[in-house]
């Protein structure tokens, strides 16, 4: 079949007859973006409220981030972990001192997925070397969490919506519920190993860790020498006011081991994982029987990732990290996230219950039973969080559902108090359309 021809057929045509059918999709089509904004195939634009699902941390085709490409992409593209990668120790380097300031090292990969798998096998690498294999391995995390679609990922997930038909299931987890500090503390047993937690929840509908719970977490961590990790996946990097989102719950905590990616290289593919270094292990990098400290436990052949920090995607990640930490971007998603808070908070509206989350990581709660009085929404046959994300994208307002009943907004980090007011009048007309 000729280009032209095959041009012609809808992109939609396409997906439905060559990309598998595992993702719910709307019509839309992006075909261009520039900052906070999208245009389709239509040439009709959006304001992007969703980037990628807080990936895009720096709005669409950011100058840096295409310098980054274009220099990088003109040097070396790609090389193998086989050798010394100058971007990626920049990078790592970056990510201990600028975003952790706390001693430690850093593997990379190329998802959020992936990242978790690291956690995962850090953990029981750890528990291997305390106990044996077969000794401590178990991992609590928490109900509505959402850890990746890898079998690891699905065994961390607290929600049997992604491990339905996929199992049996990677055994070694429990789901505690989420800042339940004393099931928390009830769960932890003679084979547990680590702690896994989301300081904020994303796909779970956007839930904030409470202080009693992390405190707990971190006084089980010491009583019973777990891991404490973090998922940082959605939350980290400034989107929720602060470099490392815990800082908001409880200042100078350092975890053991925190997993990253989404806006971390800004929409190219990345993710990463920090583990601390002043921490021991009884038998670190390799098996000989000596201490070691736990970044290094997962030595030479134990671990990797053909495509983990090559030089092109390292030199992405760390100029976007670098426009985070230059024009202090975490504290531009602090003030917009609480003027959309206090905007909302004075409209009083009937139809959201309540804002839950922080920075620019806000889940709106929709007022189910209020909504159901109106006849669209119950003609529409969808669930509340897909309804008003539908509205807002025929308003020309693109948002994320979570769940059955929130809606998402997580803006890039530099998105301006402009594009913030346009994107607030788009909801307020459509809460006042909707009859709230
Ligand atoms: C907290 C959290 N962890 C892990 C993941 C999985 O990341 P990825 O889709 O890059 O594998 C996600 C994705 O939504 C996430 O929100």
């Amino acid at each position: 079949m000729s280009g032209s021809n095959k041009s012609e057929i809808a992109t939609s045509d396409l997906m439905k007859q060559y990309v598998m059918p595992n993702y719910g999709r709307f019509a839309l089509e992006l075909v261009r973006g520039e900052g906070s904004w999208v245009e389709d195939d239509k040439g009709a634009r959006y304001l992007d409220f969703a980037t990628g699902i807080a990936v895009c941390s720096l709005g669409h085709c950011h100058p840096v981030i295409q310098q980054a490409l274009r220099e990088q992409g003109e040097k070396l593209i790609h090389c193998s972990n086989l050798y010394q990668i100058r971007e990626q120790a920049l990078l790592a380097r970056h990510l201990v001192e600028k975003v952790m300031g706390a001693a430690g090292k850093v593997f990379f990969c190329n998802s959020g997925a992936e990242a978790n798998d690291t956690l995962i096998k850090l953990a029981r690498k750890y528990g291997n070397q305390l106990s044996g294999p077969g000794g401590r391995y178990e991992i609590i995390t928490c109900e509505g969490s959402f850890h990746g679609r890898t079998l690891g990922g699905i065994a961390a997930t607290g929600q049997d919506k992604v491990k339905a038909g996929f199992e049996p299931m990677l055994e070694g987890f429990k789901h505690v519920a989420y800042n339940d500090a004393e099931a928390l503390e009830n769960a932890v047993g003679d084979q547990t190993v680590a702690i896994l937690i989301e300081v904020v929840q994303g796909e779970g509908g956007i839930h904030v860790v409470s202080e009693v719970f992390l405190q707990t977490a971190l006084r089980l961590r010491d009583e019973h020498d777990l891991l404490l990790m973090f998922d940082e996946v959605q939350c980290g990097l400034g989107r929720t006011g602060d470099k490392r989102t815990w800082d908001a719950v409880i200042e100078k905590l350092e975890p053991d081991a925190v997993s990253w990616a989404k806006g971390l290289a800004g929409g190219f593919p990345m993710g990463a994982v920090w583990v601390r270094a002043d921490r021991t292990t009884k038998n670190a990098a390799g098996d000989n029987g000596a201490e070691g400290q736990l970044c290094d436990a997962l030595g030479p052949g134990s671990h990797g990732s053909t495509f983990g920090g090559t030089p092109l995607g390292s030199a992405v990640a760390l100029a976007v990290l670098e426009e985070i930490e230059k024009e202090r971007l975490w504290e531009n998603a602090a003030q917009m996230g609480a003027y959309i808070e206090r905007a909302l908070a004075d409209w009083d509206s009937d139809l959201i219950q309540s804002v839950r989350g922080r920075g620019l990581m806000l889940g709106f709660v929709l007022n189910v039973a209020k909504l159901e009085q109106n006849e669209a929404f119950k003609q529409s046959g969808q669930t509340a969080a897909l309804f008003v994300v539908s509205h807002l994208m025929d308003k020309g307002l693109l948002t994320v559902p979570a769940g059955v009943d929130v809606v998402r907004w997580l803006p890039a980090l530099n998105v301006s108090q402009e594009d913030v007011d346009l994107a607030l009048n788009k909801l307020k007309e459509l809460l006042n359309e909707l009859g709230g």
